[in-house]
């Protein structure tokens, strides 16, 4: 159970596309390293990716292949609460409360609702502007200390502390304040079609999912952009060379491997022989987990067994949170 001496991590993913080598170096991964020191919930956050139209069917198989990634990914069950958000209805509830305490300029500001509202112009609905107070509440509700996430999730992260601030304020010590946690490198994992947009499920060509083939995993390395420089040399410059960048980080987060160990490994061998040490670094990599994700994505007893677990124990701290901010608010208490 619980162990109230170690400080609390919460996170979570959208089931909403496939995993892809972003979530994972930019968020698993570290949820993976944190599991022993910390008291972990990770979570499938459905309620988040109905803020865009989703097939019902695929939604619901999404959600449980996302948990058998999750496990495959590292992620003991015993020593993590793995849940989906929808099984605790705490998550709604105080999203909607929370709604109440971020302001219109704050949700204004939100580089993703500017995003996705780009993308998507004919649903621009009230769940997509609103999003970061559902998101906000997630954290809040497992008084989470640190909040693991890639880049792209830092100004969500940001908000939900204002959030947690200005409560505490009103109503006196109620919310632990998170902080994002974010890794140094793997934190903003490029396409490798276009270095200049982040890794993402909208991009097949330009994005490695968790479950592609090593085949399919080695041709996208291969078709990588790096540079129309005439260099054509592995040195680590953001500026000037984006693509050869971003593999590098991609390289050096697979293989554990400093800029400097990879700049001389390569010395003098070109993009021909980089890009496919890449493929073949992320390729073993990701075996283990594509394999152990296949071989449990069938066991749906299993799986079961494991959400359904997972949400009893994160129910039965969520409501605590929950009773608390209530009471402060000054609803009257339920009397069941
Ligand atoms: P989502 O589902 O878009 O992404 C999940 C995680 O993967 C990270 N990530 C990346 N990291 C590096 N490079 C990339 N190209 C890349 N793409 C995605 C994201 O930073 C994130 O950590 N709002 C969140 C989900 C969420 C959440 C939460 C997260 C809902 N409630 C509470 C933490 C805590 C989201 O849309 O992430």
């Amino acid at each position: 159970m619980e162990n109230t001496e170690k400080k609390v991590m919460f996170s979570g993913i959208q089931p909403s596309g496939d995993l892809h080598l972003g979530n994972y170096l930019g968020a698993i991964r570290n949820w993976v390293a944190l599991s022993d020191e910390y008291t972990c919930y990770y979570c499938i956050v459905d309620e988040h990716s109905i803020t865009v139209r989703q097939n019902p069917a695929e939604l619901r198989k999404r959600s449980t292949v996302q948990l058998a990634q999750y496990i495959a990914c590292g992620l003991d069950p015993q020593k993590n609460t793995l849940f989906i958000q929808s099984h605790v209805h705490e998550h709604a509830e105080l999203g909607w409360i929370l709604n109440c305490y971020t302001m219109f300029g704050e949700l204004s500001r939100m580089t993703q609702f500017k995003d996705k509202s780009a993308k998507n112009a004919e649903n621009i609905n009230g769940g997509l502007f609103t999003y970061p107070a559902l998101m906000a509440a997630d954290i809040l509700l497992y008084n989470a200390h640190y909040v693991p996430v890639g880049a792209d999730q830092k100004q969500h992260v940001e908000l939900a502390r204002d959030v947690a601030v200005r409560f505490n304020n009103i109503y006196g010590d109620t919310f632990v304040v998170p902080e994002p946690y974010i890794p140094k490198v793997g934190a903003r994992i490029m396409s490798l079609s276009n270095p200049s947009s982040k890794m993402s499920k909208s991009d097949p060509a330009g994005c490695v999912f968790l479950m592609d083939s090593p085949d399919e995993i080695s041709r996208k390395f291969k078709r990588a952009v790096t540079d129309s420089d005439t260099e054509h040399c592995v040195r680590y410059a953001p500026d000037e060379k984006p693509g050869v960048a971003n593999l590098m980080g991609i390289y050096s987060s697979v293989t554990g491997k400093t800029f400097e160990e990879i700049e001389t490994e390569f010395d003098g061998k070109g993009y021909g022989v980089f890009k496919p040490a890449v493929g073949d670094a992320v390729i073993e990599k990701l075996r283990p987990i594509r394999e152990e994700a296949e071989r449990m994505i069938n066991d749906k007893e299993y799986l079961k067994g494991i959400y359904t677990e997972g949400a009893q124990r994160a129910e039965y701290v969520a409501r605590k949170t929950l009773r608390k901010v209530t009471k402060r608010i000054g609803f009257v208490e339920k009397p069941f």
